[in-house]
């Protein structure tokens, strides 16, 4: 006779209540399990974590608390109802900070703008934003990105059209954004885009990064604590990630410093234009800005303005590339706004504000295919959403922006459909959907301060791409999200172009 252990009839009994369990639920897409609440079903979805969350927040009505194992910390409220982020990120802005949770997950970007609260958020905020509006700064980055347009983008999609060769389009856009990014950010261009695709560590290790950082969103707070410390996994990634950053961003500073020494003359100076150097010689801030605030701030908007405009532009590709009309209205768009010489380059920054149905086409692309996925925010006191969900002090809530915008409350029945002309008013200009319902660039006094620069520089490489090339998809080539915090593809976006005759 077999004589069963009590480890045995242990496990027995788990795997019948988990049976049950299972039964239960299994209609259901959200189950919470004894000891282990939601976590499951979140680790079991994770390849397609975006779709998972947004089913469940359609069968919630928009809001639930996800609750985690027992002890784990890891219950959050996950909202997509536009009336609770527009009071989360507006109407009770005070309430609703970052929090001590998120600066720990994201604390490779240090102290800058993107984890601070309070009086350190908005020194930062007043701050850029006064080396953002300066005229000068605008000029110096679309002359920077047209530069590396003609230079680099044009002729590496030339050279593919003329082997007849496969082009990963996301890989082309990363380095394209990473290389204007470091241009204006620090003030020197790593050259990552060229026919020879050279490596970049630093390019390469922030991709890892994201990976990293979405993984510290979905384990609870002791695993991914423990991984640290046991360097494993995406956390010993995430380390020689943050090493390289620093590597890079230390010695541009270093660099940036000397030349500013060298110089003599005020000409000189201005001559090496950069947002560090910007911040350098700002007179309000010189007591703040030592080289740990200018790595910290640099690396933010490092991270801000890469891999968002990337992402972006290749979501926004491969849905022209679907969409056969919406290509030749884009196309009909540039011939008309052109001037007389009919080259892409004679559309002048005001051309580029004409270009309507292009903008349409962006937002859109947006909408559907937000590059950053989710926000997250801590409560300071107890407080009701407007949904009627209580808040207590310190819970922690997150809204998918990348389920915000394919809620058929905000956009209609056919809110899954790519379809440009949604956004073109009857007087034929673009319609104005408030922020907290197109999401894509947060809402409310943190809205993201690169939103102007980003349709521009959408625009710039669209119009510059789609004027010289078709954009033919490789047959049979996957396209399926990745799971990190920036939305990218997984596969990347493997096409062949061909060469317009115009
Ligand atoms: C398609 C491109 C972009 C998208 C979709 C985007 C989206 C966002 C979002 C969702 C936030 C809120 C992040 C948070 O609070 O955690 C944000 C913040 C921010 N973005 Fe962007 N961004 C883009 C490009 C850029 C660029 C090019 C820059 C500048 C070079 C930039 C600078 C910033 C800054 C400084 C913040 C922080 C604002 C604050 O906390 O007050 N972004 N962006």
């Amino acid at each position: 006779m077999v004589v069963l252990g009590i480890g045995e009839v242990l496990v027995a009994v788990l795997l019948l209540i988990a049976i049950r369990y299972w039964r239960l639920n299994k209609h259901t897409p959200i189950t919470k399990w004894p000891v282990l609440g939601m976590l499951p079903g979140l680790m079991l979805n994770i390849p397609t974590l975006y779709d998972y969350i947004t089913t469940i927040l359609k069968q919630q009505g928009g809001t639930f608390m996800f609750e985690g194992p027992w002890l784990s910390n890891m219950n959050m409220l996950v909202t997509s109802d536009p009336m609770n982020v527009q009071h989360i990120t507006s109407t009770k802005f005070e309430n609703y900070g970052k929090g001590p949770y998120f600066k720990e997950i994201f604390e490779v970007f240090g102290d800058g703008i993107f984890g601070s609260d309070s009086q350190l958020w908005k020194f930062h905020r007043t701050l850029l934003q006064s080396a953002f509006k300066e005229p000068s700064f605008h000029l110096f980055i679309h002359k920077t990105l047209m530069k590396k347009i003609e230079s680099c983008l044009l002729p590496l999609l030339d050279h593919a059209w003329e082997q007849g060769v496969e082009v990963d389009l996301q890989n082309v856009f990363q380095r394209l954004t990473f290389d204007s990014s470091c241009s204006v950010i620090l003030g020197f261009d790593p050259n990552c885009l060229s026919i020879e695709s050279p490596e970049n560590a630093c390019e390469k290790a922030f991709n890892k990064m994201e990976e990293a950082l979405l993984y510290r969103h979905v384990l609870p707070k002791c695993l991914w604590k423990l991984m640290k410390w046991l360097q494993v996994g995406v956390e010993k990634k995430l380390k020689e990630g943050g090493e390289i950053l620093d590597k890079m961003m230390y010695e541009q500073i270093s660099i940036s410093k000397c030349k500013m020494q060298s110089s003599t003359t005020l000409a000189d100076k201005s001559l090496q234009f950069s947002l560090l150097n910007i911040l350098m010689t700002n007179e309000k801030a010189k007591e703040k800005v030592d080289d740990k605030f200018l790595r910290d701030t640099a690396s933010n908007l490092l991270s801000a303005g890469r891999s968002t405009i990337g992402s972006c532009l290749t979501w926004f590709f491969w849905l022209v590339a679907t969409h056969p009309n919406v290509e030749a209205k884009i196309l009909e768009e540039i011939k008309a706004n052109l001037q007389q010489k009919g080259n892409w380059k004679d559309l002048v920054e005001e051309g580029f504000d004409k270009l309507v149905y292009l903008h349409a086409s962006v937002s859109e692309a947006l909408r559907l295919y937000p590059p950053l996925t989710f926000e997250h925010k801590c409560a300071l006191k107890s407080d009701v959403l407007p949904s009627g969900h209580k808040v207590n002090a310190n819970t922690i809530i997150l809204y998918p922006l990348c389920s915000m915008g394919r809620m058929e409350e905000i956009w209609g029945e056919d809110c899954l459909k790519f379809k440009p002309e949604r956004w073109i008013s009857q007087q034929g200009g673009i319609i104005h959907i408030p922020s907290y319902k197109f999401i894509a660039f947060n809402a409310g006094p943190r809205t993201c301060l690169g939103k102007s620069i980003s349709f521009n520089e959408i625009k710039m490489i669209s119009a510059a791409i789609l004027w010289n090339y078709h954009i033919n998809l490789v047959e049979g080539h996957p396209i399926s999200q990745g799971v990190s915090l920036i939305l990218y593809m997984k596969h990347g976006l493997k096409v062949k172009v061909t060469k317009r005759n115009i």
